[in-house]
């Protein structure tokens, strides 16, 4: 399995003082030092953490693939199309969001948009990805608009995992809907995984490439690691949180490790 290595919060933390330290571009050496597959990065439309200026120097600079996530918004998108990534995920976009809270919903967005945008950008021989929601309805719709790769989103499952095997429930972060019994939890995340293994078997039918993200840690990975269909995980705030305490490099080659 590759690992894709998100450094958003890299530049997270840079504006948090508004200055150009830590630099997300020195993450990107230390990552291919360390192993990973990929780099990923999300070009907000509100600018929140990475910029074009960012982007721009990622790719230039970068012997790994470049994964550039945004919106289905047409500026960011010609924006992005400009600097020429390996790849652009679409990933759902909300403002108020702290993090991407789900997939696309397709019923709710642009469907002439989104499949306009997927052939603009393969006319540019970049691939495409749409950030989806572990049902077979989205990998029917991700395969009808003609992406050539779908990531999973993983949220459910790490949700339940952590409320299961972490102090995550007498935090202050405590997920409300998932304060239930024990028993029901452990039900609860075998249907998640079983979920995303069923979302894996039918876009392999339809012959998409599959990826996975959004929440996985050191401890959840490995179930998602025995899900063979998936071939790359996209991972960030778990590895970017150990290496604070034990440096980036070190945080990525222990990722490496568990995802290989
Ligand atoms: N994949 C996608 C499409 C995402 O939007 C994110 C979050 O930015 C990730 C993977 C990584 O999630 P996390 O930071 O929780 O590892």
């Amino acid at each position: 399995m590759l690992l894709g290595v998100n450094i958003d919060h890299i530049a997270v933390l840079r504006e948090a003082r508004k200055i150009n330290d830590p630099d997300p571009l020195d993450a990107l050496f230390l990552a291919i030092k360390a192993g990973a597959d990929q780099i990923t990065i999300h070009l907000r439309e509100d600018r929140r953490h990475i910029n074009e200026y960012d982007v721009e120097r990622i790719i230039k600079h970068s012997n790994i693939p470049v994964n550039v996530e945004c919106s289905v918004d047409p500026d960011i998108i010609e924006i992005i199309a400009e600097l020429k990534p390996h790849r652009v995920t679409f990933v759902p976009e909300k403002r108020e969001e702290v993090t991407t809270e789900g997939g696309l919903n397709f019923n709710d967005i642009n469907y002439a948009n989104l499949d306009k945008a997927v052939h603009f950008l393969k006319a540019r021989e970049i691939e495409t990805s749409f950030f989806i929601d572990p049902t077979k309805e989205a990998v029917r719709s991700a395969k009808g608009i003609g992406v050539e790769w779908i990531e999973l989103h993983t949220g459910t499952y790490t949700n339940i995992f952590a409320m299961l095997n972490s102090n995550l429930s007498y935090t202050p972060h405590s997920i409300k809907e998932l304060e239930v019994e024990r028993s029901r939890l452990k039900k609860m995340l075998a249907k998640s995984l079983n979920s995303l293994e069923e979302a894996a078997n039918s876009a392999e039918e339809y012959g998409l490439k599959i990826a996975a993200g959004h929440g996985l840690n050191y401890q959840n990975v490995s179930e998602i690691c025995k899900i063979e269909l998936i071939e790359e995980l996209n991972i960030g705030q778990s590895i970017i949180a150990r290496s604070i305490f034990s440096g980036f490099e070190d945080a990525v080659k222990e990722m490496v490790k568990l995802v290989k």
